[in-house]
């Protein structure tokens, strides 16, 4: 490992870079590791894994690519119809279907596997409602470690087969999904596993590299706006750390402006930001299509309050109306992403809506998970489908197009 230090998000109690317990002794709230100096390793980013071509920026004192899956390097897709549309003048969509297992989790379940090796442990574990456990199970196999993925009593069954493929033991629990992240943690450290839940630091200095490929795909450019779909809050704190880190190294001159949004059926984010409150608190029934960003008890929900204030952020969320029709949208330019991750798309529409963002900015939405991982939420779609006969179909071509 580097020289570094985790430090508490919130009263900035140091602690060595070794420790696998991802929270503050003193105050509860979450660990980061502190800002990284570098610089960005030159050579072939088609031949490169992120912790070669990202090694001076990430915790490690050594570059090991065994773990890796090829996971991150996803494109920066640009908006044609959507952007035209809105009237916006540039959308851009970062494609984070592409990775691995589908989802974005990929870039910080490789980290943490890291640090889990490095530490010494042959056991690794996740709580997830879904793409993180089938991101674990995969790198826990891949790299050979007995895994445990515990997920919640009422996921749908289409979510568990993906998880179950991996073969890790995989454990459904009937109860509160939030209080399963802290009680995790505990059993974590009476039976020596690694918990790589949401927001443990090194699963948001994978998230970091969201922000490195960005900035390299807009050739050091910053867009005004990047949307992020929020639950925990790790992801959006590890795009943000990248920007600043990136800032810090003089390779960019501002960070862009962040957007964390969160579905209208389980939002407390947004609940503490509208109200003022600064500390998140439970959402007692939540419920929204978005089931993989439902998490009722944020556990970064604070710090995300304090560095969206600490930067000029903004909160927002949106209906699952909203969702389904920004998912169909998505789908227009060849992007299928789950209802979770079309939440960024269905937030610019709203922020345009309301002159909170205007038409003449640069906007980045990222797009979490695909939408293969949940089909269920085809049912809330009109799709047409025409029926007809061999004989018909002449004719039916012909008038209809
Ligand atoms: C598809 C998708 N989008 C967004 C998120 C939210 O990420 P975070 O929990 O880091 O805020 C998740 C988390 O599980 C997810 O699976
Ligand atoms: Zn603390």
């Amino acid at each position: 490992m580097k020289n570094l230090s985790l430090i508490c998000t919130q009263c900035e109690k140091q602690y060595p870079i070794r420790r696998s317990h991802p929270r503050c002794d003193a105050c509860g709230e979450p660990l980061a590791v502190e800002m990284i100096r570098g610089r960005i390793n030159e050579g072939n980013s088609l031949t490169q894994t992120v912790f070669e071509r990202y090694a001076n920026f990430l915790p490690f004192a050594t570059e090991d690519s065994t773990v890796s899956l090829g996971e991150g390097f996803t494109p920066l897709m640009e908006s044609h119809t959507i952007a035209r549309a809105l009237g916006i003048r540039r959308l851009l969509f970062k494609n984070e279907t592409q990775n691995p297992t589908w989802s974005f989790k990929d870039r910080g379940t490789v980290v943490a596997l890291r640090h889990a090796m490095i530490l010494g442990y042959n056991r690794i574990g996740t709580v997830s409602s879904g793409n993180m456990a089938v991101s674990v199970a995969a790198y826990g196999a891949r790299a050979g470690l007995k895994t445990v993925t515990i997920v919640g009593g009422d996921i749908p069954s289409e979510k568990l087969n993906p998880i179950a493929v991996y073969n890790p033991v995989l454990i459904a629990v009937d109860g509160d999904y939030g209080d399963l992240y802290f009680r995790s943690l505990e059993l974590g450290q009476q039976h020596d596993i690694y918990f790589m839940n949401s927001d443990v630091p090194f699963r948001v200095e994978g998230s970091k590299t969201i922000a490195f490929e960005l900035c390299e795909q807009l050739e050091f450019t910053c867009p005004d706006y990047v949307i992020v779909p929020t639950s925990s809050g790790g992801n959006i704190r590890g795009i943000l750390k990248g920007f600043e880190e990136f800032k810090l190294n003089g390779l960019i001159d501002t960070v862009p402006t962040m957007v964390c949004v969160q579905a209208q059926g389980c939002a407390p984010i947004h609940e503490a930001y509208r109200t003022g409150t600064g500390h998140v608190s439970r959402v007692p029934h939540p419920s929204t299509i978005a089931h993989a960003i439902e998490n009722p008890f944020p556990p970064s929900g604070n710090e995300v309050l304090r560095k969206l204030r600490e930067h000029g952020g903004i909160v927002t969320a949106v209906s699952d109306e909203e969702i389904i029709r920004a998912q169909g949208e998505l789908a227009g330019e060849g992007i299928f992403g789950q209802p979770a991750s079309a939440v960024s798309l269905a937030a610019l529409k709203k922020l345009l809506r309301d002159n909170v963002v205007q038409e003449d900015a640069s906007v980045v939405c990222i797009v979490t998970g695909s939408g293969l991982k949940y089909t269920a939420a085809f049912e809330k779609h009109r799709f047409s489908v025409v029926h007809t006969v061999p004989g018909e179909l002449d004719r039916l071509v012909a008038t209809r197009f």
